[in-house]
């Protein structure tokens, strides 16, 4: 069914990349398989979407508008001035949470014994875009080792959202780089569904399924 016709959906996918010279850079095993799930999904249900990715070996998903972007600055800004004309954004992006507090514009030369990298913080652009909610729908990921419950709901309310898709990334079949994945849907009413292993096709489909549910339940000026 075309249940999301008329929402315009901003989709975030993949890794991001922080360089430290001309050649390295930090980054995560994010793959982008589960953003770009999602974004297909919901472009077949009728959505408007946008998907902002970073770097990864996917097609460009048919019929959806892409923009490829490196760093989490760059996601940043591609996030937060797309976020006002959104009526649903989902973060499946594996943002890096500190950058190298330099990038060298040269190969940094290896010299004797043992170095030192000075790291600095990226901004939070789920947090962010919490903070300038108005209207939206706003579904974040988090990707967790230990008390993956406790941290959610944690990240859920903190970051102002909706609701939060958890994994316990230790779990075999679930996390980075794989086809499937084992989540737990948390949402801001305080209900909790947990689900089986899933592949990702199928569990795109279930998110927009619980958000298509809530968004018939309260529509709001952002859709349309
Ligand atoms: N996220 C973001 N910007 C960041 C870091 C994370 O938008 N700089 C988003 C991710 O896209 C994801 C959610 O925040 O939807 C949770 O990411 P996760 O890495 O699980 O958690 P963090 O908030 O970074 O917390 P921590 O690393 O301490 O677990």
């Amino acid at each position: 069914p075309k249940d999301l016709a008329g929402e315009r959906v901003l989709v975030t996918a993949g890794p991001t990349r922080e360089e430290l010279d001309p050649v390295r850079y930090l980054s995560n095993h994010s793959s982008g398989k589960m953003g770009y799930a999602i974004a297909r999904a919901a472009r077949r249900r009728g959505a408007r979407v946008t998907l902002v990715t970073g770097p990864v070996c996917l097609a460009e998903p048919f019929g959806v508008e892409t923009i490829s972007v490196v760093s989490a600055a760059e996601m940043r800004e591609a996030v937060v001035s797309r976020f006002a004309a959104a009526s649903i954004v989902i973060k499946a992006a594996a943002v890096a949470d500190f950058r190298p507090e330099a990038r060298a514009g040269s190969k940094i030369k290896k010299s004797a014994g043992e170095t030192v990298l000075r790291l600095a913080r990226t901004g939070d652009i789920l947090a962010e875009i919490g903070r300038l909610k108005n209207g939206q729908f706003i579904a974040g990921f988090a990707a967790e080792t230990d008390d993956l419950g406790g941290n959610a709901v944690k990240k859920l309310k903190e970051k102002n959202l909706d609701m939060i898709v958890a994994n316990d990334v230790t779990r075999e079949g679930a996390g980075f780089a794989v086809d499937t994945n084992i989540v737990t849907m948390i949402f801001s009413d305080g209900r909790i569904e947990d689900m089986p292993l899933m592949d990702k096709e199928t569990l795109a489909d279930t998110i927009l399924d619980r958000i298509a549910a809530m968004r018939r339940q309260s529509p709001n000026l952002a859709s349309g």
